[in-house]
């Protein structure tokens, strides 16, 4: 990505908005629902994939009604810019046993599979009652390995897309929406 040397380059770089406010507000209220028909009264705990994640899972904590404890990691995937380095590594660990949890983890986007497939394998040698995997985007299109989440709430053509937690070189996460990003120029 180009440096950002005006505010006209960088808005000029959010292309169209492909998911309003509203529509993920409906999702998320949704998606909630459901997460609350799967546990019925069961405690769980909410898995936020970070950094991604992190508007994603202020939502969804508040969309679900049972009892639920939260939890944070750390895994890279981009480095920067919108190619993928091909390489998961988790930088920040979950700061508990999960061995007594029904774990749901909370990602932004589900891509190629691969943060989620090394999540997920990292995850179930931890023995966890359950886990499950709801994610905000699914994009099918671009999978390298087979990985399905249990919920997606949008699933999107092969874009590549910003804002409501998801960056391009670290912008963008703050926008309340998500846009395809432009990526001419680049
Ligand atoms: P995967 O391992 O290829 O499935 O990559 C998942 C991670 O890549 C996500 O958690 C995002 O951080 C990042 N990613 C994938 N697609 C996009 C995108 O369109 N915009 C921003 N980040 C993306
Ligand atoms: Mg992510």
């Amino acid at each position: 990505m180009k440096e950002i040397n005006s505010i006209e380059s960088y808005n000029a770089k959010i292309k169209n908005v492909i998911i309003t406010e509203q529509e993920i507000k409906d999702a998320v209220k949704k998606a909630g629902k459901e997460i609350d028909a799967i546990y019925d009264g069961t405690p769980i705990l909410l898995v936020s994939i970070l950094k991604g994640s992190f508007v994603f899972m202020a939502d969804i904590c508040r969309a679900v009604s049972v009892p639920c404890e939260i939890g944070f990691m750390c895994a890279k995937s981009y480095y920067e810019g919108t190619v993928s380095s091909g390489v998961v590594r988790i930088t920040m660990d979950l700061d508990r046993d999960i061995s007594n949890y029904h774990v749901v983890i909370v990602e932004d986007i589900v891509d190629t599979g691969r943060t989620l497939t090394d999540i997920t394998t990292i995850l179930k040698a931890r023995s966890p009652r359950s886990l499950r995997v709801v994610t905000l985007l699914d994009k099918p299109s671009r999978r390298l390995v087979d990985f399905r989440p249990d919920i997606a709430l949008f699933t999107i053509p092969d874009y590549f897309v910003i804002g409501y937690g998801l960056d391009c070189a670290e912008y963008y996460r703050n926008l309340p929406y998500i846009a395809e990003y432009n990526q001419a120029e680049d």
